[in-house]
């Protein structure tokens, strides 16, 4: 058919159309029926150091899903899927395809946080709604944030600032911190800094290694000659057990206390055996809420994968929640993009880790649980903070 051609069929069909309506006729061709799917782009990474994670935040994000029916408005889920490896120079290209190639109508990804800031540009650039169930990166929801990106789980920040009193506040003043050199660890440790030095304490040495490099051995020798009182980290996945082995392989275990951002002890406890044994980390959750919400969520998980859920489900799964806020908001029409954004703005997602609502740049206020490694379950021994927001910092919206 030419161009031509298919113009006036265009025209044709849009007069029948009208004149079938006014003229109350109710027998449209069948194509006028046709309910368009939801396409949702999952960018996440399944290969690599980071793939458990990808996969964890994949099931909870679909529990989520299927626990709403799968169907909004007469609109079925159409998924399309991108491993991204966790890597940063293939960023922006992966997302595009998912937009410009598959044209989907929600972004959802992803792990690293210099892969999320690929993912960020193309929904700032295209307007495409990103919700980001992990990665950390602070721009995202401060000088990048924006009315389309939202994020259901935390700034690199977030569980790390609040660390830093509760060490200072134990008498500890002297702290070495180690981590992979990438945007998360970065961020890490200065969110640790700043709550350390502001409650009294001094951070003696940054230890750093490249990501996703597990070449612990020199770093742990030099501590060892420093002998600070605790060393704060942040490392996730595999980079996490490899670390927590080789503490324990070196003889610092018992001797030096190890401290990090709780995704150092997350989904990994099967992997670590008795090397995590008591390690204490600040996170946004914790295996023992003792709520009816995370309970179920728990059961409901493991019974569906089986798997034992972690944060990296939680946040997958509450990415499916705000999904949902918004797709029931406009009963699956995502030409509704407005009211679409709107709802997922105003909800409160009733999340396995607790209840929580999203701050004026679109990231969780949340509390940040303290928590200690106790017979392979990461148990929730206190509230490091109540109700913690990011500063956002460089956010105007
Ligand atoms: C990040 O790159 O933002 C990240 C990766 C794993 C765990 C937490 C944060």
């Amino acid at each position: 058919m030419s161009k031509n051609q298919a113009f006036h069929r265009r025209g044709f069909l849009k007069t029948a159309i009208a004149a079938a309506a006014v003229a109350g006729v109710v027998s449209l061709p069948s194509f006028a029926y046709a309910q368009s799917k939801i396409k949702v782009g999952l960018m996440l990474p399944y290969t690599g150091t980071y793939a458990q994670l990808g996969v964890a935040i994949t099931n909870g994000f679909k529990m989520a899903m299927s626990e709403s029916g799968g169907k909004f408005g007469g609109h079925e889920l159409e998924y399309f899927t991108v491993d991204d490896e966790s890597s940063p120079p293939k960023a922006t290209d992966n997302a595009n395809a998912l937009v410009t190639r598959d044209k989907v109508d929600v972004l959802v990804g992803t792990v690293h946080s210099g892969v999320v800031m690929g993912m960020v540009k193309v929904a700032r650039d295209s307007g495409t709604p990103l919700i980001i169930p992990n990665a950390g990166a602070g721009a995202a929801t401060g000088s990048q944030c924006a009315p389309n990106i939202f994020r259901t789980s935390f700034t690199n920040w977030q569980p790390a600032y609040p660390m830093g009193k509760v060490l200072a506040d134990r008498g500890i003043k002297k702290a070495v911190t180690l981590t992979w050199k990438y945007g998360a660890g970065i961020e890490a440790i200065e969110g640790f800094k700043e709550g350390f030095k502001k409650a009294g304490g001094t951070v003696v040495k940054e230890l750093f290694l490249p990501f996703p490099s597990v070449e612990f051995q020199p770093l742990l020798t030099e501590i060892a000659s420093i002998k600070p009182d605790a060393v704060f980290v942040f490392f996730a996945g595999g980079g996490g057990v490899k670390l927590m082995k080789d503490w324990q392989a070196a003889g610092l275990k018992g001797k030096i206390g190890l401290y990090g951002s709780g995704f150092l002890t997350d989904g990994v406890l099967d992997a670590t055996g008795s090397a995590a044994d008591g390690i204490e980390t600040t996170l946004h959750y914790g295996d023992g809420i003792e709520t009816p919400k995370n309970k179920t969520f728990r059961l409901n998980y493991a019974k569906t994968y089986k798997l034992q859920p972690d944060v990296y489900a939680v946040q997958g799964y509450d990415a499916g929640l705000l999904l949902v806020a918004g797709l029931k908001a406009v009963k699956g029409d995502m030409s509704k993009k407005k009211e679409f954004l709107s709802a997922m703005e105003k909800a409160k997602i009733d999340s396995p880790r607790g209840a929580w609502t999203m701050s004026k740049a679109h990231n969780p206020v949340q509390d940040i649980y303290l928590r200690k490694v106790v017979n392979g379950e990461n148990k929730v021994t206190g509230v490091a903070q109540k109700a913690l927001a990011d500063p956002a910092r460089g956010c105007k919206m």
